[in-house]
């Protein structure tokens, strides 16, 4: 096979936007270049069939989530039958042409994402150039831990951004906003340091030590979270092991999943008149298990709002838990899953329905649920659906 059959790369282009919206979009490959690529395809609403035979944890999450499908093989003629649309993404030079050899034959547009020479169609907005980095803070490399917000990109903050506009490395979580890995510049290194539930970790020892070598190197480095790196983020572990090592650390806090998952969904945490309080807690392991630090009989004597993280697969002990030490079994609930993002959802019910509920449904994390009569105040209408990234 000759790459003569590929488009002329001096060739003038027709500026177009694909309508990818239910359609379905071949990506290949498992690592950063194609989590970058996940970014813009599934805010475009493209059903998006990732090929590969390892994926990093952050793709494996969105595979489990259900927001993309997971192919665990190398790519293989006809895996572009029904495509509109491919991006070859496998870091691979040799194999990227492949695919886009393959989608020249059948008609498909192609992006290659170290090649535009290869490609078939190319980003509307691609990164700003490699030649021009952004201006660096002199050679000290330092570490910025940034909280990216819930899902939603806009909610980063502009000091955040700063910070990601300045990075030589970033290594990121997988609920940190993907359409901000994928708007970095072309040769920032992107790190997965995703920590899935029950799933593929990388130790947080071996995330700090990361951190402070790429810092003592010269570079300067975000390290990119979900929501607020100090809400369940570990993100204090992260700044002493930098303090520890003598390495510059900033703290940038950012929107929590807390407090904005179900304000997006019209519920707020607080109502004058009705709660003086809300406790965050965290659901990660079970009422009564060795490891909980939590006094489930005093959040359960609480008149005011609950907001449980990480408490998909607990939710039904943490209920009986509640109930058990006094909250009403009709308490309104409201489940939000990944709130902010174009694929949030939000299901009411109360407090002795929720399990029941949680598995007729079949919700995944990310979700955060909300106890209490904040829940009936909750008005559909405003902030349901999310702002489209810019
Ligand atoms: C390890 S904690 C990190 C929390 C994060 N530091 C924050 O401030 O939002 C992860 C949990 O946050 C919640 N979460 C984060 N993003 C979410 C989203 N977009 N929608 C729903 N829940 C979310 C879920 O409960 C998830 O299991």
């Amino acid at each position: 096979m000759s790459t003569a059959s590929l488009p002329r790369p001096s060739a003038p282009l027709h500026p177009v936007g694909l309508r990818l919206s239910g359609r379905r979009v071949v990506l290949v490959g498992g690592g950063p270049a194609a989590y970058r690529a996940t970014a813009g395809l599934l805010e475009s609403g493209a059903m998006v069939t990732v090929i590969s035979p390892a994926v990093i944890p952050a793709l494996a999450a969105l595979a489990h989530s259900g927001a993309l499908s997971w192919i665990r093989r190398p790519y293989a003629l006809g895996d572009l039958e029904g495509a509109w649309y491919a991006v070859a993404a496998t870091e691979d030079r040799a194999a990227d042409e492949v695919v886009a050899e393959d989608a020249e034959r059948c008609r498909v547009f192609c992006t290659s994402a170290d090649d535009p020479g290869t490609s078939s169609a190319l980003p509307a907005n691609p990164p700003p150039d490699p030649a021009d980095p952004a201006p660096r803070d002199g050679r000290t490399g330092r570490v910025v831990l940034v909280g990216g917000g819930p899902g939603d990109p806009g909610l980063i903050t502009l000091r955040g951004q700063q910070a990601l506009a300045r990075a030589d490395v970033v290594v990121v979580d997988h609920l940190a906003p993907r359409s901000l890995v994928a708007g970095l510049r072309p040769g920032v290194e992107i790190v997965d340091a995703s920590k899935l539930p029950r799933g593929r970790a990388m130790p947080q020892e071996e995330i700090n030590s990361l951190l402070v070598s790429h810092a003592r190197a010269g570079r300067q480095v975000v390290r990119l979270k979900g929501g607020d790196p100090f809400v369940f983020g570990r993100g204090m572990e992260e700044v002493v092991a930098c303090a520890a090592a003598d390495v510059p650390v900033e703290v940038v806090p950012g929107v929590t999943s807390a407090v904005a998952v179900p304000g997006i969904a019209g519920i707020p945490v607080t109502h004058r008149g009705l709660t003086h309080e809300f406790v965050v807690v965290s659901g990660h392991v079970p009422p009564g298990d060795p490891q909980s630090l939590v006094d489930w009989s005093a959040i359960g004597r609480l008149r005011g709002t609950v907001v449980v993280l990480m408490g998909v697969e607990t939710a039904p002990a943490i209920a009986a838990a509640l109930i058990r030490h006094g909250r009403q079994p009709d308490t309104p609930v409201a489940v939000v899953t990944e709130g902010t993002t174009g694929r949030q959802r939000t299901i009411r019910t109360t407090l002795a329905a929720l399990g029941d509920r949680i598995r007729e449904e079949d919700l995944r994390p990310p979700a955060v649920w909300v106890v209490g009569e904040v829940v009936r105040l909750a008005a559909p209408t405003v902030g349901q659906v999310p702002v489209p990234p810019s």
